[in-house]
């Protein structure tokens, strides 16, 4: 998408369609209150007559108003004006968008932008206006065959901005949000993408494009023999069952010399249907979603190589299908780790630990700054925080609070979980140095806990998106998160957040 700044009134610039937008209580926003102004009164005759409602999340568009150079103008709802923050924000652009991509308005300019947001400067306005668009006009359309829909009309948005001073920001804000928007999407379709399709070798061939003619990106992928030479039984004994060859990503970008690097490691299984602990029919396509922990961070590799940060940031993703079959792991089986440390598999199905807890090791020769796993990892993080917010668990305070003020500032929302000696236990094995599951409570957090005995030493923090990576039902789909997160901590870590 293309993005320009104004600084005309709304009423007065020639595009396809202007975007206002109306409080409650007939109170009229900025872009409103001129285009009214313009066409004597019509905004407010439309309200008064009921046909343009100030409720949030909906919107109108009006043709050919009087007095006013745009050919169409959108009239978007914004609810309360005192409760105008970021969120309300999106929500109404994100009603504008899909109303105006049904019109063959190609270029549409923005004038909420215009209106006093809590939290919301020039940057964070423009940059959620193009993260919002992104998200809104995304389809998923692969893997229909036939005469697919045309794309949205839409090529170039436009930022109403009070001040020309205010355009460096504002453009800059438009740029990344476009780049993590490009990163969500591409997260998205790795998700959506089916199992049949999104095998581990897919995963790498993904990150290994996305490395081509990019000098600051580069891809290795290690296969199962350097694997076993490094050790790494744990990762092997899930892929067992399977035909597909498991892969271990390493990518790697350098934009801030010779710093230490953020570490992301994202859980890439990319179908799990439980292993001999096989799970349940129902519901079990859903389990190509378990590899939305690579698609986050492959896609935040995207975004922030886009935007070119001066930050360095390596992305280590294991890469597996976890199926029964007459080699796969059985329950009870004992296999050793990267780490040296012995693992009894209680569960062949909570094998996404035993995947990370092999990456979360090899990631250590790159000497983290800090280092981030997400992944898919537990129902038991549904059942606590639902679908709104992904689980934080940390061995680091301010690694921590980073996070929770990225997901605040992303709308990415992340919620702190404890860890601790009393969950540790839960792991113990009479065989091994510990087990794979910690028995029936505190799921989400005895995972974690497995995931921490292989992060002494290091900043580390764990996100759990098993709930928030996708959505169940009708609008059934990979969500992009926790994309958006991760792009807006290393923004803010490498300061490039006007
Ligand atoms: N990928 C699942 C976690 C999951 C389940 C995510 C449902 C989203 C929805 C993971 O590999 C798994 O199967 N975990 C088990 C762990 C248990 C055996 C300790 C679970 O949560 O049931
Ligand atoms: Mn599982
Ligand atoms: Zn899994």
């Amino acid at each position: 998408m293309e993005y320009f700044t104004t600084t005309s009134k709304p009423s007065r610039r020639a595009v396809d369609c202007v975007v206002i937008g109306i409080f409650e209580k007939g109170k009229l926003g900025a872009g409103a209150a001129d285009i009214d102004a313009a066409s004597k009164g019509e905004i407010r005759r439309l309200i008064k007559s009921g046909d343009i409602s100030p409720q949030l999340g909906r919107c109108i568009v009006l043709n050919g108003v009087a007095g006013v150079k745009a050919n169409r103008v959108a009239v978007a709802g914004l609810g309360k004006s005192g409760d105008f923050d970021v969120k309300a924000f999106r929500k109404a652009v994100a009603a504008a968008t899909h109303v105006v991509s049904q019109t063959r308005t190609k270029q549409m300019l923005n004038c909420l932008t215009l209106e006093s947001v809590a939290d919301g400067s020039p940057y964070y306005l423009a940059r959620h206006t193009a993260e919002t668009v992104g998200e809104t006009l995304y389809r998923f359309t692969k893997m229909k065959s036939g005469r697919k829909k045309a794309a949205s009309p839409l090529k170039k948005i436009g930022l109403a901005i009070a001040k020309r001073g205010d355009s460096g920001q504002s453009m800059k804000g438009a740029g990344h949000g476009d780049a993590i928007a490009a990163g969500v999407s591409l997260a998205r379709d790795l998700g959506n993408l089916p199992g049949n399709v999104c095998t581990p070798s897919f995963l790498a061939r993904t990150a290994k494009k996305l490395a081509q003619g990019n000098g600051q990106l580069t891809t290795r992928v290690l296969n199962e023999a350097e694997m076993k030479r490094l050790g790494m039984h744990s990762l092997l004994s899930v892929t067992s069952g399977t035909r597909e060859p498991a892969k271990l990503i390493v990518m790697q970008y350098k934009g801030g010399g010779s710093k230490k690097p953020v570490v992301l490691v994202g859980k890439g299984v990319t179908f799990d249907a439980g292993g001999i602990s096989l799970k349940p029919g129902p519901g079990m396509d859903e389990m190509k979603f378990d590899m939305c922990g690579a698609a986050g961070v492959i896609g935040t590799m995207a975004a922030i190589s886009k935007m070119k940060l001066p930050i360095n940031v390596n992305v280590v993703v294991p890469a597996v299908e976890n199926l029964p079959g007459g080699l796969a792991t059985k329950p009870g089986d004992i296999v050793k780790s990267m780490s040296g440390q012995t693992i009894e598999v209680l569960n062949t199905d909570a094998e996404g630990r035993l995947i990370l807890c092999d990456a979360l090791t090899y990631s250590r020769r790159f000497k983290p700054a800090a280092i981030i796993d997400v992944a898919t990892l537990t129902g038991a993080c549904v059942v606590a925080l639902g679908k709104h917010r992904s689980a934080l668990m940390s061995n680091d305070e301010d690694l921590g609070a980073e996070l929770v003020s990225a997901g605040n500032d992303s709308t990415d929302l992340v919620w702190p979980m404890p860890m601790g000696d009393e969950y540790v236990e839960q792991l113990k094995s009479n065989f091994a140095d510990m087990a794979n599951i910690g028995g029936p409570t505190g799921g989400a957090i005895t995972a974690a806990c497995f995931l921490g005995k292989f992060t002494d030493g290091m900043a580390w923090a764990h996100l759990d998106i098993a709930g928030t990576a996708w959505k169940s039902g009708a609008k059934k789909g990979a969500t992009g998160r926790p994309v958006a997160l991760l792009s807006q901590l290393l923004l803010a870590r490498s300061r490039s957040i006007p």
